[in-house]
Order: structure tokens, then C-alpha cells, then sequence
């Protein structure tokens, strides 16, 4: 949940898309309106919150909702071993992430929120509308004047029943997009990623080709995410530190390894024979 870890060396790209998400992010919160980051897996949600985190001095939590999570959870408990022998006193309460932001003034991102059922998504009024909460038996909790809510979504799954109630939609003021960035801004997501290790140009736009190539790609039943591009540079850009140089059939090896992870549940057969015709046709252009 807690995600210290690494702040103080993020690399983020903040050009194109990001930058303009990244500025709607700020100012958003400078006018206290409540953002939502919506994009497919792996765009750069989590970081460019990290990002506006980091930069804002604020401590960072999160929490992952699913439809079993349940509001005690982001609320608190008590301990009962405690409240056995002194009572239901504030030492017994052991704050949820979401108090502990409220009250640190720090960056409480709710990921997948449309996914929390709507008992949990309705617990989350109060805390956004009058930046508080009341805990029974412990009183009024109040927020922080810095504490901030983001949530993130996937926009493939606002439908069905994995849907914002209505109360919480109208709270989320603002939707911030995020999608696969320009080819430029992905190569350089992609250079940074691998630091600190390089990749020449020429094989940085094979792997570039073949990402491109395996998005288009209707057979294939995964998101082709900046990861799997990220992925595939960092083996190569080690091929390359081991070996001096990489060939073409290399790089179609590892970007079978790694968009083979990403195969939803289909034979690993049929989609290994899908797999290699878009990268071979990838490789094509390169002789
Ligand atoms: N603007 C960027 N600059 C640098 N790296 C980026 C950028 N955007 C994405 N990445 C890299 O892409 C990967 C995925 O980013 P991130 O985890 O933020 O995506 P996400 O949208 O939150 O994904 P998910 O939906 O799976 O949670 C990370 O390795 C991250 O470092
Ligand atoms: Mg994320």
C-alpha cells in the first residue's frame, strides 16, 4: 500500500500527453476539485501521481479496490485485544490508509475505484465532501488542507457492474486521459526505462516497430502495454552490454517472451503462431 520505496528516483517523461495531464492534475487540485486518471493498463497512471507526490512533498498511499474491500478497511478498526481491557479508546483504533492520509495531509489514490461495490464507493462522500469522517465511538476525523483524493480507472471496465455509483461520479469532477503517448515520447519513456543501460537508435525503432505492430494486431487478445516495449529493451539493451551487438532474431525472441506473458488465457500455440507472424513482419522492414 505504502509506496516510499524509490520516490526519490522517479524518471518521469513529462512531455505530450503527460504534461498536459500533469498541469489538469495540479490545477485541478489547486481548486479543489476531485481528479480521475482514466486509462489502459500501463499508460503511466500511477507514476504521474507518484510524480505530483513526489514534487508536492506529500506522503503517497494507495489502495487497490476490488468489490470485497470493505470500508472498515480504509476507515480503521479497533483492536479488540486492546478494547478488552481499556474500552473503545482512540488507542485502540487502528487507523485505515484512508485516515492516516486524511490526517498526514498526503496523496490518497484510489486505483480501480469503479471496481469497489457501492457500500465501499459511498463511504468515500464524506471523506470527499466535507474532508472528513466520522469514526463511531472516537468522533469527527478531519483532513489535513493538504490532503488530496485521485482516483484511477481502466475505461474498458466502465461498463457493467463495475460501475461508479451515481453519487461518487458526480464528485469526480475531473477525467484526465491517458493513452498510448506518441511514438516519440514512447521511445524516450522506453530510453529512460533502461537506464543505465543504452540502446542505439536503429534498435530502439525495431522495438518500437514491433509494439506499433503487435497494438494493431487484432488476433491478439492482450493490451500491448509501455511495459512489454520497456521490457524488451532492457533484455536487449543487456544482450547488447554481453555480447556487443544484438541481431534481429534476438530482439523477435524477446519480444515473443514477453508478449507471451501478457496472452489471456489462449492456447500458448495459436498465439505463438500469431505472435510470430507480427513480429516477422515487424523484422521485415529491417531485412
Ligand atoms: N511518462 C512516463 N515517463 C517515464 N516512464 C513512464 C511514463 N509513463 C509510463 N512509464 C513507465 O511505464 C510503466 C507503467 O506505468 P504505470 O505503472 O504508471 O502505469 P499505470 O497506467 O498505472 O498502469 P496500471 O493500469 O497497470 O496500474 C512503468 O514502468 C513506468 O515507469
Ligand atoms: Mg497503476
Amino acid at each position: 500500500m505504502d509506496a516510499e520505496d524509490g520516490r526519490r528516483d522517479l524518471k518521469v517523461v513529462l512531455e505530450g500527453q503527460y504534461k498536459a495531464a500533469y498541469e489538469l492534475l495540479e490545477d485541478s487540485i489547486s481548486v479543489g476539485l476531485t481528479p480521475i486518471v482514466i486509462g489502459p493498463p500501463g499508460v503511466g497512471k500511477s507514476l504521474l501521481v507518484r510524480k505530483f507526490a513526489l514534487d508536492t512533498g506529500r506522503a503517497f498511499h494507495e489502495v487497490f479496490f476490488d468489490e470485497l474491500l470493505r470500508p472498515a478497511y480504509l476507515i480503521g478498526t479497533f483492536n479488540p485485544a486492546i478494547v478488552l481491557k481499556k474500552g473503545y479508546c482512540a488507542e485502540a483504533f487502528e487507523k485505515g490508509p484512508l485516515i492516516t492520509t486524511m490526517e498526514e495531509g498526503g496523496v490518497f489514490l484510489a486505483q480501480e475505484l469503479n471496481r469497489a461495490s457501492e457500500f465501499c464507493q459511498n463511504s468515500l462522500l464524506e471523506p470527499l465532501e466535507e474532508r472528513s469522517y466520522y469514526v463511531p465511538r472516537i468522533g469527527r476525523v478531519y483532513a489535513d488542507e493538504r490532503f488530496v483524493f485521485i482516483a484511477t480507472a481502466n475505461p474498458a471496465e466502465l461498463a457493467g457492474t463495475r460501475q461508479f455509483s451515481e453519487a461518487l461520479r458526480d464528485r469526480l469532477r475531473v477525467w484526465i486521459p491517458l493513452t498510448y503517448p506518441d511514438r516519440e515520447t514512447e521511445l524516450k519513456i522506453i530510453r529512460v526505462n533502461c537506464e543505465p543501460l543504452s540502446l542505439s537508435e536503429d534498435i530502439l525503432e525495431k522495438i518500437y516497430t514491433v509494439i506499433e505492430m503487435a497494438r494493431r494486431e487484432k488476433e491478439l487478445e492482450m493490451a500491448v502495454s509501455i511495459r512489454a516495449g520497456i521490457a524488451i529493451a532492457r533484455l536487449s539493451a543487456r544482450h547488447v552490454d554481453k555480447h556487443g551487438g544484438i541481431e534481429n532474431r534476438d530482439i523477435a525472441d524477446y519480444a515473443r517472451s514477453v508478449f507471451l506473458g501478457a496472452s489471456k488465457g489462449r492456447a500458448w500455440l495459436d498465439l505463438e503462431k500469431t505472435l510470430d507472424d507480427v513480429i516477422r513482419g515487424a523484422m521485415r522492414a529491417y531485412g
